[in-house]
């Protein structure tokens, strides 16, 4: 079994692509021009960069979400650039994302319990009703989530209770790899370093891989085993992160490395905050 869970190389995207004549692709608006990434297993990999760099592009097409024109990609082992969605559909439980606004990812018209469930019944990770609240319950407690929130709709969640949520569900389907995108990003600072903390332990406990998707670097140092810095569509550098942020080599990653106060970029910061 190879370390590698999750390889792409030479991946190119283009928007808004039609075919043309004889098959070959017309127009259209190339963001990702041949990106290298790999992910480890139980490795958590962040992907930084300035906004339209490429980074939820390149994480939607690791996931399939997106089509692309060029290149491959492996998850455990299987090729599944161009596999059909019938095929891919047992995969899509193992591979879970989460977003920046959960609230676009939560049905607002369900209750959380019904949201929470019904995953859980459709890909069979609990006989019924009752095994199922069993498990919801479990990460309740652990998410320190009050068990009222089951029976409220996501809108009335507090921010930083919906994206516990939003990662509860991803969590209880007990995926291989989570992409995690912008997760953080609306949520003020000490809710912040809960939502990471708790992440951190998830990919622990699980043994998950995960992509963290930022375009804040105090947030990948803090959560990241390794980083890739994108720019206009490529990698411009990767490396582990005490490297990276010690030592970066490329003039893009050190002009993000000065516009950011010290005191966050430091190892310990989400430690600091969490504490405060
Ligand atoms: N659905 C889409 N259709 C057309 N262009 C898109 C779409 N999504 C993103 N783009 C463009 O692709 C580029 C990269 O966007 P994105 O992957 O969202 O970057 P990031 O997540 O780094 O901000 C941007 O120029 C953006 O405008
Ligand atoms: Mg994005």
């Amino acid at each position: 079994m190879s370390d590698k869970l999750l390889t792409a190389s030479g991946i190119e995207v283009t928007y808004g692509a039609t075919r043309g004549l004889l098959g070959k692709p017309g127009g259209g608006h190339k963001v990702l021009f041949g990106v290298d990434i790999d992910i480890r297993r139980g490795e958590t990999v962040g992907i930084v960069g300035e906004s339209g760099s490429g980074k939820t592009t390149l994480g939607r097409a690791l996931l399939r979400l997106v089509n692309v024109s060029a290149g491959t990609i492996r998850f455990d082992g299987k090729d599944i650039t161009d596999i059909p969605d019938a095929a891919l559909r047992p995969l899509r439980r193992r591979m879970q994302m989460i977003f920046q606004d959960p609230m676009a990812s939560l049905n607002p018209r369900h209750t959380i319990r019904r949201i929470l469930v019904e995953p859980l019944l459709l890909h069979r990770l609990a006989d019924d009703a009752r095994g199922a609240e069993r498990r919801i319950a479990a990460i309740f407690e652990r998410f320190m989530l009050p068990t009222a929130c089951l029976d409220r709709n996501p809108h009335e969640l507090s921010g930083g209770q919906r994206q516990r949520v939003g990662i509860a569900r991803a969590a209880l389907l007990e995926p291989d790899f989570v992409l995690a995108d912008e997760v953080v990003s609306g949520l003020d600072v000490s809710t912040q370093a809960q939502v990471l903390n708790l992440m951190k332990e998830l990919s622990r406990d699980l043994g998950l891989s995960m992509a963290f998707i930022s375009h804040d670097l105090s947030v990948i140092r803090a959560v990241c085993d390794r980083v890739y810095v994108m720019r206009h569509g490529t990698v411009v550098e990767h490396g582990s992160c005490d490297r990276v942020f010690t030592a970066p080599e490329n003039a893009y990653t050190r002009a993000l490395l000065d516009a950011i106060p010290l005191p966050r970029i430091e190892p310990g910061w989400l430690d600091r905050v969490a504490e405060a």
